[in-house]
């Protein structure tokens, strides 16, 4: 009964990161409760088949349950696993991914050896006068002086536009804080989302500028829709050029407001490298990546195939896709705006691999069974949601070998994880 207070074992972890505790027939849901710890739960909430609880007494904690470092660690939601030693936390990763994929075999985690501010892009809510994260399921505002994952000029960045924006009388019009920092290069773009184009931010922009010298990006995006949506689709550049640099495995990217990027530079590197293994290229391939972004996959693989074609459906990351090939020669990629999910028979037709990375939601049954009519050889699957990756899997695995799902740890200290698998049409 809601506010009762029982004593429970916690037997597992959930997929975002409460502990699953049993008391008796009893199933809590338990934030902050780790596997193999007993504690005394207060009941919160209840549901038909369970309930969700907090730790009201910890009575046998785990080896594992570390201090958190981050004052705000419980409210903000961003790092769940924050009270969990890092090796721990990636050995529960992949029991949870165990129990994900049932049909398949899941490897080791591909571990992060700098786990802590990794995070090149943050993106700040600012409202009701204040700027900080969203508490978890919630819209009001935690606010931080030090995010342990995001990176630190961002940390610090942050840290002056609060005290240049909140309580002046234009904090009202900001929506969110953008900001992108490049860890090969060490450029920063900021972008401003705001609700009114006509600010005057010269002040605080000449601040920044002359404080962050790899500032080399401000964009003001105009975003006056009742929407979850972060960015408008109105740019104006104050500052510099509308992309920002980055530098990974030797080449050169333009990176935009919208473009997508990966978030843990370090991890990247791994799964990049990941990708080019699995592929398994002797030099006369043809592939063809699907949810290209800004082209750095097709990229990295060109130098090491016959050619490459990406498809991405955000216009802006085709256009940085094109520069991107131009500024480092590399001749045999092109790049095409259109929406992968659909009509990708023409494309997929004649090629030996297709990469496919697609958004949290997976793939598009229609690309499915293309697939399974065009025979693809070759298909590597990088995801983001182990639900919908497993879900696309199994309408795959009749028509092709899937050896193994290989973890990359791209988010630590989140419940969230990247993987990688090849599928090989079965003959
Ligand atoms: C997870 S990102 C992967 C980007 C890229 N492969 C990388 O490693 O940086 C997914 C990309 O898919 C794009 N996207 C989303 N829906 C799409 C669709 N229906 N068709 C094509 N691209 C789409 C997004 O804009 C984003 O760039």
């Amino acid at each position: 009964m809601k506010n009762e207070i029982v004593r429970c074992k916690c037997v597992d972890m959930s997929v975002d990161g409460h502990g699953i505790a049993r008391a008796g027939d009893l199933v809590i849901f338990v934030k902050g409760m780790i596997k193999g710890e007993e504690a005394d739960v207060k009941i919160i909430s209840e549901k038909k088949n369970y309930s969700f609880g907090i730790i009201d007494k910890l009575i046998d904690p785990s080896p594992y349950r570390i201090e958190s470092d981050c004052p705000i660690s419980y409210k903000c939601g961003g790092c769940d696993y924050r009270y969990i030693d890092y090796d721990y936390q990636l050995l529960l990763k992949k029991e949870v991914l165990i129990n994900t994929f049932r049909d398949f075999e899941v490897n080791d985690i591909i571990e992060d050896d700098h786990p802590n501010h990794y995070r090149n892009k943050v993106q700040i809510p600012v409202r009701d006068g204040k700027m900080g994260f969203y508490r978890k399921f919630s819209n009001d505002i935690v606010e931080f002086d030090d995010c342990k994952i995001e990176s630190i000029k961002a940390n610090q960045i942050i840290k002056d536009l609060k005290s240049l924006l909140i309580g002046k009388k234009i904090d009202k019009y900001f929506r969110h804080i953008l900001i992108k920092h490049a860890q090969g290069t060490d450029e920063i773009m900021l972008g401003y989302i705001v609700n009114n184009f006509d600010l005057d931010l010269n002040d605080i922009n000449e601040f920044i500028i002359n404080k962050y010298l790899n500032i080399r990006s401000i964009i003001l995006n105009l975003n006056d829709r009742d929407t979850n949506v972060i960015l408008g689709y109105k740019e104006k550049l104050l500052y510099g050029r509308d992309f920002i640099y980055d530098i990974y495995d030797g080449i050169k990217v333009k990176i935009s407001l919208k473009s997508f990027y990966q978030v843990n530079y370090g991890q990247m590197l791994k799964l990049y490298a990941k990708i080019r293994e699995l592929a398994d290229l002797k030099g006369n391939e043809t592939i063809l990546d699907l949810y290209c972004g800004i082209g750095t996959i097709s990229l990295y693989l060109a130098r090491y195939a016959r050619n490459v074609i990406g498809v991405e459906i955000v216009d802006q990351a085709i256009i940085n896709a094109k520069d991107n090939a131009k500024i480092n020669n590399i001749n045999n990629v092109s790049f095409i705006c259109a929406d992968a999910s659909k009509g990708m028979d023409e494309y997929i037709k004649d090629k030996d691999i297709v990469v496919v990375d697609p958004p949290r939601k997976g793939i598009s049954k229609e690309l499915i069974d293309t697939f399974i009519r065009l025979k693809t050889e070759k298909i590597i699957y990088v995801s983001c949601n182990p639900a919908t990756l497993n879900r696309d899997l199994l309408l795959l695995k009749d028509h092709y070998h899937i050896s193994s799902i290989q973890p990359v740890d791209m988010f630590p200290y989140t419940t969230h994880v990247e993987t990688v698998t090849l599928l090989s049409r079965k003959s």
